[in-house]
């Protein structure tokens, strides 16, 4: 019998946060709890009203609710040069089919975590500003939290700044709070994450699924892959986010290797920088499951197989 994972996704979306929606309403071993929003590729307001419209476009009925529009410290970010004005440009989406959670992120969090009859898994997939609200609001909960496997950070180099990886850049302070908390974590940063790319191949193989969904999506990756080829000079464009959770769907998807991971808080030119100790030099206890490998070919079996499921409800 296949254990079904129950999840709550936190995302900013973002083209591939949609994605990253997309895997969790339609994957069969994964219980999408609900979805939180949080300021990142976008205003708050924006990011919000993308998870609507992506769950309107693929008839997914989920409680969403409105998270951090700010980071602990600073002021939010955007990424309009990546996702576009809307934070998910590219094409025409439906209207939101049901409104917004009166609960705040960290309030849905808290609800649904106490309600599960199972530890329940959290998917980061933007800045960490609600998980980290949550952890420590709610100390009484992490004995109810399975993992949180998180898309942000870097074993190498950044992609915001030359050390730092967006979403860890967008709230270093939140992402120290969640590296330290002695819950499980795993981590698909930029060295996995650019291993996930929507290349023409794979873009043929959803177009082929034809349907509203299939074109839809094709044409929000044709946009991505347009402003990655123009901001990074990348040929196909790195779906990050749903990495994160085909990690928790099937651990095969990914090699994964415990290191100390840490960021730095006040690096003037290094803030934000996922500090990753593959090689034991720090004497530091390792704190988090870095993926590392991406059974690519399984990656997009399962992110089509998602599609193609989604677009024939
Ligand atoms: O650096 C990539 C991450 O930043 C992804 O989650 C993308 O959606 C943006 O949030
Ligand atoms: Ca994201």
């Amino acid at each position: 019998m296949t254990l079904v994972t129950p999840i709550i996704l936190d995302c900013d979306p973002g083209h591939d946060d949609a994605m990253a929606i997309l895997l969790a309403a339609a994957h069969p071993s994964i219980e999408l709890l609900g979805i939180t929003t949080v300021s990142g590729n976008g205003a708050l307001e924006k990011v919000s009203y993308n998870a609507q419209r992506v769950c309107a476009l693929a008839n997914i009925v989920v409680p969403i609710a409105k998270g951090a529009a700010d980071p602990i410290a600073g002021k939010a970010s955007a990424a309009p040069t990546i996702h576009g004005v809307s934070a998910l440009d590219g094409a025409q989406l439906p209207e939101p089919t049901f409104e917004l959670s009166e609960l705040s992120a960290v309030e849905l969090i808290a609800k649904l975590v106490t309600e599960c009859d199972r530890k329940v898994t959290l998917i980061p997939t933007g800045p960490l500003t609600n998980i980290a609200m949550f952890l420590q609001a709610y100390p009484q909960l992490h004995d109810r939290i399975e993992h949180i496997s998180f898309m942000g950070g870097s074993t190498e180099r950044g992609n915001w700044t030359p050390y730092a990886e967006f979403n860890i850049w967008a709230d270093p302070e939140a992402a120290d709070i969640v590296l330290r908390s002695g819950l499980p974590l795993i981590m698909s940063g930029l060295n996995i994450t650019h291993q996930a790319l929507a290349t023409p191949q794979v873009l043929a193989r959803i177009s082929a699924l034809n349907t509203e969904l299939a074109h839809t999506i094709v044409k929000l990756l044709n946009f991505f892959a347009d402003t990655y080829r123009d901001v990074f000079a990348m040929p196909d464009p790195p779906v990050h986010d749903p990495v994160a959770l085909a990690i928790i769907i099937d651990a095969t998807v990914a090699k994964l290797v415990s290191a100390p991971v840490a960021v730095e808080l006040t690096g003037t030119l290094t803030r934000g920088a996922t500090v990753v100790d593959l090689y034991g030099n720090t004497g530091q206890q390792a704190n988090v499951e870095v993926a590392m490998e991406l059974d690519v070919e399984k990656f997009w079996d399962m992110m089509i197989s998602a599609i193609e499921t989604l677009g024939s409800r």
